[in-house]
């Protein structure tokens, strides 16, 4: 990125302040077994083979000057397990706020921690801060609460090294998915944040995203505003494909997001990507590649520093009452002919779009969202669709969200279905919700070019509280929808 480009953005003193960051997509070697338990050498031996391939793409990311590169959650190891198959590829992990640790300088401080050391030298060898996904096995007395029967709390660990190999960051992940049972969630929420010579960084993964806790507080009161990201992240059509919730949450939250993903096509896991936003689009730069046989990938990109958007419930209520649709005459169409279906498991309330052309508006509890539109359908069927409630599925949020998605096979009741496949176009859009003023907007437009593959749009459309297409987007519109997170 050029400082023109960002034009809007970009300051004397953003330029200064600008980094290269690098992400790398891993198609992780999992072990030949994991329904039994292992010996921690045959855990290593798995281990060392992901290393390896770390190391590669450190000395690459080097060689296009990163100063930061960024490994998937799982990395290291593979999905699967159980909490005893686990064991042995997890390594005490202390806290870097009460030790002073350099392990590739200092193996012996503790035991068992090879992994450790390998990251550390990894991370000096290629003077890079490095930041990965690793496991925790920590000791509890039994006084302690909720301390497992086995006497070891097992946390999901993101690690940072700073560039000379000393370990600057421990983050406990928080919010878990329904299949991580093999993991404990901690009993205080941690917010992790490290400061380098190029800015200050916070870490978190996966679903943490969603949550008040650590994500939000850290981007809306600790003014962070670069998030470097591992995770394990499965496509979920048509909201939370991950190179589209992970891009809106960049333009959204307004912050660098550095995203590594594992790369393994059968389970679902794949796209990365490193996000920044641009106050007019998303910009981006992303791997989504779902071809069978296709590979890791490394991601290297200059970022500059962002300023933090203070933004009060007052400012942003009157930014909200200032938004106006663009386009379409009169009243919106709201007829009698809505109905209820489950999307990315929540029950939306939907209205059928069937022409090429309209204004309508739908509304469920306190949300209503309006859309007036100009495209070209192709005698397919999309619906417009509103849900303010809370999200059960893989963790609690509250959620608003207003949506624009195909209707698969041309019946009601495959309206907002995963599917790859659309076939209408879009030339004019204007798009807005009324969401409670306490939310946080993530607007996305994902679209297909082929019936097969995904692409995220930028540059021709603007997220100003409402989204707004002027020039038409390329390709099929997958999902035009605005997902808001953040307190009732
Ligand atoms: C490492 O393990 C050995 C053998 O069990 C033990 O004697 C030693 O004290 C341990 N060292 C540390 C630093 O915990
Ligand atoms: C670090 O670099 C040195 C010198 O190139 C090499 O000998 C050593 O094996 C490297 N260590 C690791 C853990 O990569
Ligand atoms: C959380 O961070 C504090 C320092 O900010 C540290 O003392 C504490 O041990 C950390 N807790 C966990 C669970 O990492
Ligand atoms: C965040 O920025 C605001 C405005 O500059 C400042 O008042 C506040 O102290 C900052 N908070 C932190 C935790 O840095
Ligand atoms: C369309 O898809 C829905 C939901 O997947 C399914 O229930 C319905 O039977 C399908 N209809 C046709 C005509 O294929
Ligand atoms: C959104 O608009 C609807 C209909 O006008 C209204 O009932 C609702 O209170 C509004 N919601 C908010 C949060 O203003
Ligand atoms: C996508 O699929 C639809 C329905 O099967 C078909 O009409 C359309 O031509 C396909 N588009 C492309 C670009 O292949």
């Amino acid at each position: 990125m050029t400082c023109s480009q960002v034009a809007i953005l970009c300051t004397v003193v953003c330029c200064a302040l600008a980094f290269k960051a690098a992400v790398y997509e891993h198609d992780v070697i999992f072990p030949p077994q994991r329904s039994r338990v292992l010996s921690r050498d045959s855990a290593l031996q798995v281990m060392e083979k992901n290393l390896d391939v770390y190391k590669d793409q450190c000395a690459q990311a080097v060689k296009q000057k990163a100063q930061i590169i960024v490994f998937p959650e799982y990395g290291l190891y593979g999905l699967g397990w159980t909490r005893q198959t686990l064991v042995p590829y997890l390594e005490f992990i202390p806290d870097p706020h009460t030790v002073s640790w350099i392990p590739c300088d200092d193996p012996a401080r503790y035991n068992n921690t090879e992994v450790q050391y390998q990251l550390s030298c990894m991370a000096k060898n290629s003077s890079i801060y490095l930041v990965v996904n690793f496991g925790a096995r920590q000791p509890c007395s039994a006084t302690v609460p909720n301390c497992p029967s086995d006497g070891y709390f097992q946390f999901s660990t993101n690690l940072v090294y700073d560039s000379q190999g000393k370990f600057v960051a421990r983050y406990f992940k928080q919010n878990l998915n329904s299949d991580e049972i093999y993991f404990n969630r901690p009993a205080i929420t941690n917010y992790t944040v490290f400061t380098t010579p190029f800015g200050r960084f916070a870490t978190f993964s996966s679903y943490d995203i969603m949550f008040k806790d650590p994500a939000i507080t850290l981007i809306k009161s600790m003014n962070i505003t670069n998030i470097v990201y591992p995770v394990a992240w499965k496509n979920e059509l048509p909201l939370l494909a991950a190179i589209e919730i992970h891009s809106a949450f960049s333009e959204g939250m307004h912050v660098n997001l550095m995203a590594a993903n594992l790369h393994v096509l059968s389970k679902g896991y794949q796209g990365s990507g490193i996000y920044w936003p641009s106050g007019t689009s998303n910009n981006e730069i992303y791997y989504n590649n779902m071809k069978p046989g296709s590979g890791g990938k490394l991601l290297v990109q200059e970022l500059s520093a962002l300023d933090t958007v203070v933004e009060t419930k007052t400012t942003r209520k009157a930014k909200k009452q200032s938004t106006r649709l663009k386009t379409g005459t009169g009243d919106a169409q709201t007829r009698g002919n809505e109905f209820k279906a489950m999307m990315n498991h929540d029950l939306f309330t939907f209205v059928p779009l069937r022409t090429g052309y309209g204004h309508y508006k739908v509304c469920q509890n306190t949300l209503c969202c309006e859309t007036a539109y100009e495209g070209m359908f192709q005698n397919a069927l999309y619906a417009l669709g509103a849900f303010d409630g809370i999200h059960t599925y893989n963790g609690k949020y509250p959620l608003q969200a207003c949506t624009f998605v195909p209707c698969v096979n041309g019946s009601i009741s495959s309206c907002g279905q995963p599917s790859i496949k659309s076939i209408g176009y879009m030339d004019k859009m204007s798009f807005f919700g009324n969401f409670s003023s306490t939310r946080y907007v993530l607007p996305e437009v994902l679209v297909t070019l082929d019936n097969s593959t995904l692409d995220i749009v930028a540059r021709t459309w603007l997220y100003q509280e409402s989204i707004i297409i002027d020039v038409g987007v390329p390709g099929s519109p997958v999902s035009i929808s605005m997902y808001a997170i953040g307190g009732p």
